[in-house]
């Protein structure tokens, strides 16, 4: 294939999306009053009158900054994306360009702007990466184009031909299990007869808010509204009082990887409910950092867990605003570990690990599968993750 002309795919990936823009519906849905759960869910903004400290640190934290829509022009700016442009060849370049409505990714072949789009919506609360995504209608699809935090970089998207500009594939409602608080979607029929997920747009809640982990909450807010007397946590599930696999699937039915299948959507999870039991429950069968987000499995396959009561937050504060630094962690392990013996270790490395079990003992691992391909270049950036496999490695 000469480099610079257009292939047949690249061509169809273009121009698909044009042709069927002309037969999508859009479809015009009224937002329900209250919440659009069901009537089981208080209004969001009302955890704040009750629980303020938490409710405030909560703004900032990862959980609910992993996804947003952005809907103004300085939502974007908010992000501190920069202008630029990726290269796939010398004849196929993706411009990343601000306008007046927001940061738009345009396709060029051969200097000619063949389609671009806008930033509708991010998902990442931008520890890494950014994930980007546009509405075509009903259907959410993602950008061609990924951004490295850290190191300030545009890269394709994971996975994305690493010779053409791709607008094709679309954020399904599993992205959004794990990313946000609840979408309504459907199935519909597009015109190759293929089935396809349409979203009923303002049904979508970004982030995970505070009842997509607690459970629904009108009662205990109606409750404690009633009885501003009451001390004690009514119609709320406690924390405390579950069993640890039920402590732990609170946050595993999102940090046990993309596998994870259940009967009904993971939107209605509530604390109290279990995942293992299921039979579609894929099962860990080895270490396996590829998957993003299996820290349910990996830690599930150490000592450390099997031979004591461990759990998710004995080492994390679910509400912080801030991510405790390595010496912070450490101090968890040697709450249980107050005498270990290292012989191995030379005096540097002893020293070392009066502050930092965590990058002996859960190191980072790069991904074999994943990686960001960089502009002008078939390298690829890598995915780092620290396993949560605790170990002698
Ligand atoms: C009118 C006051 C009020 C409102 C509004 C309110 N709560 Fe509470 N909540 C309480 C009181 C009182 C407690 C018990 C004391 C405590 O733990 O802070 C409590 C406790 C809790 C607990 C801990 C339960 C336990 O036993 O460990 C959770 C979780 C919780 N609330 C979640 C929420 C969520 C989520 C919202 C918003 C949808 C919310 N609350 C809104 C009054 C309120
Ligand atoms: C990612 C899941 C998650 C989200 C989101 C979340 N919580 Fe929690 N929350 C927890 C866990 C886990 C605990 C128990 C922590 C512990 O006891 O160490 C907890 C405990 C609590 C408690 C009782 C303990 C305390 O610190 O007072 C309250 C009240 C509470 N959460 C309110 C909220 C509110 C309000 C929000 C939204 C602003 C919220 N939570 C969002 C997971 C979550
Ligand atoms: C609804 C899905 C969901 C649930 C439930 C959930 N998480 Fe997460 N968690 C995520 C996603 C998505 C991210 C990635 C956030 C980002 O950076 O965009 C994340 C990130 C994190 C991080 C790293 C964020 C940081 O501050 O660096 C920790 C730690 C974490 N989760 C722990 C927990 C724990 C502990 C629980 C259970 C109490 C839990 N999560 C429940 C989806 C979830
Ligand atoms: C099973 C839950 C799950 C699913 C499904 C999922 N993610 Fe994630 N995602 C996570 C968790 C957890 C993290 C936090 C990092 C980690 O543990 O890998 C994360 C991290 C990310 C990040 C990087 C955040 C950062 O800066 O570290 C992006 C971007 C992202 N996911 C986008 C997506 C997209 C797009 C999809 C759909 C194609 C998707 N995710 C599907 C759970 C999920
Ligand atoms: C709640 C207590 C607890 C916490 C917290 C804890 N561990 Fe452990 N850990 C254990 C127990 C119990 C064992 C098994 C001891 C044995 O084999 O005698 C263990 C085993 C280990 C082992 C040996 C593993 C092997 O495969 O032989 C290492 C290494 C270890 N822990 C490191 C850590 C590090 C690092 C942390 C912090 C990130 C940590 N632990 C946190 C309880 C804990
Ligand atoms: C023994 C302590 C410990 C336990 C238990 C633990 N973690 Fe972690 N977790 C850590 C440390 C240490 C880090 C790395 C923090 C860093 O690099 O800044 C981390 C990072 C994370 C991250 C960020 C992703 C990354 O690779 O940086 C997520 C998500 C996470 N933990 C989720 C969980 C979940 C879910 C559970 C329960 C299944 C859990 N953790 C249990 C210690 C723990
Ligand atoms: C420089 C790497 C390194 C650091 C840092 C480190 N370890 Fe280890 N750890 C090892 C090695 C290697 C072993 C196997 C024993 C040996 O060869 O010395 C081990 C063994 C262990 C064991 C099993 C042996 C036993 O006595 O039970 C535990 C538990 C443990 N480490 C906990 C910790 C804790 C807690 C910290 C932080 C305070 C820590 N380690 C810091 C490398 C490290």
């Amino acid at each position: 294939m000469r480099i610079g002309q257009m292939n047949r795919r690249q061509f169809i990936s273009l121009l698909f999306l044009g042709t069927s823009l002309l037969i999508a519906v859009v479809q015009c849905t009224e937002q329900p009053a209250g919440d659009v759960r069901g009537k089981q869910y208080a209004a969001r903004e009302s955890c704040i009158q009750c629980h303020r400290g938490i409710a405030q640190n909560y703004l900032h934290n990862a959980h609910f900054n992993t996804s947003k829509e952005l809907g103004t022009a300085d939502a974007t700016d908010s992000l501190g994306l920069e202008e630029g442009t990726f290269v796939f060849n010398e004849k196929t370049k993706v411009g990343i360009e601000r306008r007046s409505g927001g940061l738009y990714q345009a396709a060029y072949v051969n200097g000619q702007n063949l389609k671009e789009e806008r930033t509708d919506m991010v998902f990442g609360a931008g520890k890494s990466a950014y994930t980007f995504a546009y509405w075509y209608g009903n259907k959410l699809m993602q950008m061609p184009l990924n951004y490295l935090v850290p190191e300030h970089e545009w890269v394709n998207s994971p996975g994305f031909p690493s010779e053409q500009i791709y607008f094709g594939r679309a954020i399904i409602t599993r992205c959004l299990e794990c990313h946000s608080s609840f979408v309504q979607s459907k199935l519909i029929s597009s015109a190759n007869f293929q089935q396809e997920e349409e979203f009923v747009k303002n049904s979508l809640i970004t982030g995970i808010d505070c009842q997509r982990c607690h459970g629904p909450a009108a009662e205990h807010v109606q409750f404690h509204q009633a009885h501003p007397e009451e001390k004690e946590a009514k119609y709320m599930v406690s924390y405390q009082k579950l069993s640890r696999a039920q402590k732990v699937d609170m946050c595993g039915v999102c940090h046990s990887g993309i596998n994870l299948k259940m009967l009904n959507s993971t939107f209605f999870f509530k604390p109290g409910d279990t995942i293992n039991n299921l039979p579609e429950y894929t099962s860990y069968t080895g270490e396996d950092p590829d998957v993003h987000g299996k820290q349910k499995q990996l830690l599930m396959a150490s000592k450390c867990y099997k031979l004591s009561k461990l759990d998710c937050a004995s080492c994390h504060q679910t509400h912080g605003d801030a991510i405790p630094d390595l010496a912070v962690y450490s101090q968890t392990c040697i709450q249980c570990h107050q005498t270990v013996k290292h012989p191995s270790l030379d005096e540097k490395a002893l020293h070392l690990a009066k502050n930092n079990c965590i990058d002996c003992h859960m190191p980072i691992k790069t991904s074999k599968d994943i990686g960001f391909q960089r502009s002008a270049s078939k390298e690829k950036f890598p995915y780092k993750q620290r396993t949560h496999r605790i170990a002698i490695y």
